[in-house]
C-alpha cells in the first residue's frame, strides 16, 4: 500500500517539476499504461516544430548521419520519411513500431525524440534544387579544423534522445533497419550528459573538462527561443517552423587542460570553472562586464577568451546549443579520446552562427584545447500533423 502510495507521488511530482522547472509545462507528459506500474514520460511527436529541440536535453542522444544509396530518389524519399514518420511516432508514444521485432523495448521512451535532417543531397537527389535553404551547406574551412572525413556532412540526419540509453538503442535499430534499401550509416556519434536525476532539473551541464556549458542560451518556451531557432519561412516556404542544425564533433585535449591551473583555465574562458560565474559577477547567470578592468589595468575578462569572442556583437548572432559529451576508447596517443558534440540550432547558420565560429576560428584563448575534427548541417523540417509525415512540405 506504502509502495503505491508512494509510486503515484513519484509520478505526480515527476509531473510538476518537469513542467515548472524547465518552463515547458506543453509537450511532455507521463504515460501511465491502466494497470501498468511502470512510470515513463514521452514528449509529443506530432506539432509545429520536430520535438528534441526545445525538448530540455535528454541524457543520451545519438546522431546519425546517413548518405542515400546511388538511384534513391524523391519517391524513394517519401516512402522512407512515411516509414520513419510513423515509426518515430509509435516509437515516442511507447509502443513497438510496425513489424517491431523486439516490441517489449518500446515501452520505456523516457522522453525518447526523434528528429530528422536533410543535408545536402537530399535536394540534389530529389531534384529540388530550387527548394534548398541557401545556407544548406557544408561550412567554409577553418584554419582550427582538423576534419577527419569519418565524422562530416552525410545527406539525411537521425537525432534520437531519450533519458533511456536501451530507448534511444531500440529506436535507433528499427528507424536504421527500415532505412536498408534507401541509405546507409556514414557515422554515429553517441553522446551523454548526467542521468536524468542526479540534479535538480534545469542544472546546466557540465562538459568533461567540468565546465558549466550551455549558460547563455535562449530560454525554451519563450518568444525569444522561438525567433533565434525557427525558420520563418521567408526564404523557402517549406522550412516556415523548421530550423538547421550544426553538428561540430570538436576534441578536447583533457591531458593538456590538467596542467593548467585553475585561474588559467577561468581567464581562458572567462568564466569561474567552480560555479560557471563570470569573471566579473557573484553567479551563474550574472551579466558579464566585458568592459571591466582590473588593478593592473587589464580586462577581467579576457578580450580572447571563449566568451568574449563568442557572445553576439549583433543581435542576430545567436544560436541554441545544445550539445553532448562523448567519450570513446583512446587511440593510444593520451589517456582519453574525449570532446563535446557541439550542437547549434538556428534559424539561418549564414546569419546566425557563422560570424561567431568565424571569431572564435580567428583568435580564441580555447582553441588550444579543442580541435574540431568533425562537421555537418542539417536543414531540419518543420514538425508535422498526424495523417501528415516529416518533410511532406518539401517533397509532397
Ligand atoms: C568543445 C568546444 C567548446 C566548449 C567546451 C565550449 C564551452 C563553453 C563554455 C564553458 C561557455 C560558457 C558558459 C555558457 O554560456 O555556456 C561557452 C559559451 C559560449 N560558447 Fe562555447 N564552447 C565550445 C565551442 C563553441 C563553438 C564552436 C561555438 C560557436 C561557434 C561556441 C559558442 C559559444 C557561445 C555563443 C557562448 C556564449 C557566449 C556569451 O554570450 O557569453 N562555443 N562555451
Amino acid at each position: 500500500m506504502a509502495d503505491i502510495s508512494r509510486r503515484q507521488l513519484f509520478g505526480f511530482g515527476a509531473a510538476a517539476v518537469g513542467g515548472a522547472g524547465l518552463g515547458l509545462g506543453a509537450g511532455v507528459v507521463i504515460a501511465r499504461p491502466a494497470g501498468a506500474e511502470q512510470i515513463s514520460e514521452t514528449v509529443l511527436f506530432h506539432g509545429d516544430h520536430q520535438a528534441g529541440i526545445e525538448t530540455p536535453p535528454q541524457a543520451h542522444t545519438t546522431f546519425v548521419g546517413l548518405d542515400l544509396v546511388p538511384g534513391a530518389d524523391r519517391a524513394a524519399l517519401v516512402r522512407l520519411m512515411r516509414v520513419w514518420t510513423d515509426d518515430a511516432s509509435r516509437l515516442t508514444e511507447g509502443r513497438g513500431a510496425l513489424a517491431d521485432t523486439e516490441p517489449d523495448l518500446a515501452t520505456a521512451p523516457a522522453r525518447l525524440t526523434v528528429t530528422i535532417g536533410f543535408g545536402p543531397g537530399v535536394f540534389r537527389a530529389a531534384g529540388l534544387e530550387d527548394r534548398r535553404p541557401s545556407w544548406c551547406n557544408p561550412l567554409p574551412p577553418f584554419e582550427i579544423d582538423r576534419l577527419e572525413e569519418r565524422w562530416n556532412d552525410g545527406d539525411l540526419l537521425l537525432q534520437v534522445g531519450s533519458d533511456d540509453p536501451v530507448s534511444v538503442v531500440h529506436a535507433l535499430r528499427v528507424l536504421l533497419k527500415n532505412a536498408r534499401n534507401t541509405a546507409t550509416i556514414r557515422w554515429v556519434q553517441r553522446g551523454f550528459r548526467r542521468a536524468r536525476g542526479s540534479e535538480p532539473e534545469g542544472t546546466t551541464m557540465r562538459n568533461l573538462m567540468g565546465q558549466v556549458d550551455g549558460t547563455i542560451n535562449p530560454r525554451a518556451g519563450s518568444d525569444d527561443f522561438a525567433r533565434v531557432v525557427w525558420n520563418d519561412g521567408v526564404e523557402q516556404p517549406w522550412m516556415a517552423g523548421g530550423t538547421s542544425v550544426v553538428i561540430r564533433r570538436i576534441r578536447l585535449d583533457l591531458d593538456g587542460w590538467d596542467e593548467l591551473d585553475r585561474p588559467g583555465r577561468d581567464e581562458v574562458m572567462g568564466r569561474r570553472m567552480s560555479d560557471g560565474a563570470p569573471l566579473t559577477g557573484e553567479s551563474e547567470f550574472d551579466v558579464p562586464d566585458f568592459d571591466a578592468v582590473g588593478p593592473g589595468g587589464l580586462k577581467i575578462i579576457p578580450e580572447f577568451s571563449h566568451i568574449a569572442r563568442a557572445r553576439p556583437l549583433a543581435p542576430r548572432e545567436r544560436f541554441l546549443r545544445r550539445g553532448y559529451n562523448y567519450d570513446e576508447a583512446p587511440d593510444g596517443i593520451g589517456v582519453s579520446d574525449s570532446g563535446l558534440i557541439f550542437v547549434a540550432y538556428q534559424a539561418d547558420v549564414d546569419v546566425q552562427y557563422l560570424p561567431v565560429q568565424r571569431r572564435l576560428a580567428e583568435a580564441d584563448m580555447f582553441n588550444q584545447w579543442s580541435t574540431p575534427i568533425g562537421s555537418a548541417v542539417f536543414a531540419i523540417p518543420p514538425g508535422c500533423r498526424e495523417g501528415e509525415y516529416l518533410g511532406e512540405g518539401l517533397l509532397g
